[in-house]
């Protein structure tokens, strides 16, 4: 039997820098994840990180790298009507994105979380957690064939949608609102320069597509697709077709193809469960809220909850007083439900929901008056480069 003071169900993202910013302020946790260390720095995920994100990660001290290789976006385009139109996020909002891999941020959390010593337990089985609604949690797990229990006065749950924590609130005691789209996106990566300097979000009568990137050399596609599609039905060929028969015809000229390197389905959905806190058990990140991709919302909004709850521990320990740690579900479900109306809202105007013309024509007069209108467009803006976190 061990004890910490803040156990962390998941290595991704969100249970990764939580262990980084507490270790900073002098909090000791245990970092358990199910996976091994080489599955989870492999996933090929997010790639859009908002300027709060940035600004918490080089608050971590994990920002060096993050700072010499990103590409900073001042703005995206919107392809429509076989045009492109770019929103000019610097300049309607003040602020811009950072295109940096969440690959790379994994990466650099785990190298700065294992030269600091952290305890970080990969390939563990059988995870459960206990005792979060008394002064005592527990967590057990299997490890190299050996039955652990830990000891903690936390729980974060940092374990995704498919986690334990959440599943391990009594039934009733949490209230789920979700949202499936009938459609997923394909993902390809693949070593060829962009097709656009920027990202490019396109509407099509044959299906959204996106041209996305990680470096100069570096692509990412999407297309949207159909959520039980066999990845097998996707050759190479038949992908880099498609995409460009969905983007301005100016941009699919420009596209360069090559062998993916990676390529995957996932589905759309929306879900949010509330609230985010049931005694010492903190959900954080896709444990508590999933946003489809549109909007790049997904990993910035785990990066949120974090900012949140590390500050909350921090004063606890500091102080002794908990009541931000009361607030914690409160703040982070207001910017969670802006987001989820962002992104669902965004997914919403560009992709296709059924073969009827009508619906079509309303996306596209949307969007030829949303890129008319400096009003409509502020209001994308600041959403897409995050809004401002709300007075506590
Ligand atoms: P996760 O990254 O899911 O990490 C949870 C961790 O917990 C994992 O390492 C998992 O192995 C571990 N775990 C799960 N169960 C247990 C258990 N029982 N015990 C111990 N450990 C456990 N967002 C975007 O903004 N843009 C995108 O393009 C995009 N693409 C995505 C594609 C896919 C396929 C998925 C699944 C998500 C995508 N997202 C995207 C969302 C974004 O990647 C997530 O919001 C982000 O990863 C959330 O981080 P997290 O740390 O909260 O959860
Ligand atoms: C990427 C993914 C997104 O969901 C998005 O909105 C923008 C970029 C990407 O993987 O590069």
């Amino acid at each position: 039997m061990s004890h910490t003071q803040v156990a962390i169900i998941g290595a991704g993202p969100s249970g990764l820098l939580l262990s980084q910013l507490l270790h900073l302020n002098g909090i000791d946790t245990v970092v358990i994840e199910r996976q091994s260390r080489r599955h989870v720095e492999g996933r090929i995920r997010a790639g859009v990180l908002e300027q709060g994100t940035s600004e918490l990660l080089i608050e971590a001290q994990v920002g060096g790298r993050m700072l010499k290789e990103r590409l900073v976006h001042e703005g995206f385009g919107l392809g429509f009507s076989d045009r492109s139109f770019r929103v000019d996020l610097k300049g309607l909002s003040g602020a811009a994105v950072s295109i940096y891999g969440q690959t790379e941020v994994t990466k650099d959390l785990m190298d700065a979380r294992t030269a600091a010593g952290a305890r970080l337990v990969f390939e563990a089985a059988d995870v459960s957690v206990a005792g979060f609604e008394t002064a005592h949690p527990t967590v057990r797990y299997r490890h190299e064939g050996r039955i652990h229990e830990l000891t903690c006065d936390y729980i974060a749950g940092c374990d995704g949608y498919h986690g334990v924590c959440r599943r391990s609130v009594p039934a009733g005691a949490l209230q789920t609102f979700e949202r499936a789209y009938p459609f997923g996106w394909l993902g390809v990566l693949a070593d060829v320069p962009p097709a656009t300097e920027e990202i490019l979000y396109s509407n099509h009568a044959r299906g959204f597509a996106m041209c996305s990137m990680r470096s100069l050399t570096r692509s990412r596609y999407y297309i949207q697709c159909g959520v039980d599609e066999a990845i097998e039905a996707w050759p190479d060929s038949r992908f880099w077709d498609e995409l460009r028969a969905r983007l301005p015809a100016s941009v699919a000229a420009s596209v360069v193809t090559g062998p993916s390197i990676e390529k995957s389905i996932a589905p759309l959905r929306s879900f949010v469960v509330e609230p985010m806190r049931f005694g010492r058990l903190f959900l954080v990140g896709d444990a508590a809220h999933i946003v489809p991709p549109t909007g790049a919302k997904g990993l910035n909004l785990a990066v949120a909850d974090v900012r949140v709850l590390y500050q909350a521990l921090a004063e606890r320990y500091r102080t002794g007083r908990a009541d931000a740690l009361e607030r914690y579900s409160e703040r982070c479900l207001r910017r969670v439900w802006k987001a989820v109306r962002f992104s669902w809202w965004f997914t919403t105007i560009m992709h296709k929901f059924s073969d009827e013309p009508f619906a079509h024509r309303l996306q596209l007069a949307e969007l030829d008056y949303l890129t008319g209108s400096t009003a409509a467009l502020t209001s994308v803006a600041e959403n897409y480069v995050g809004l401002r976190f709300d007075a506590p």
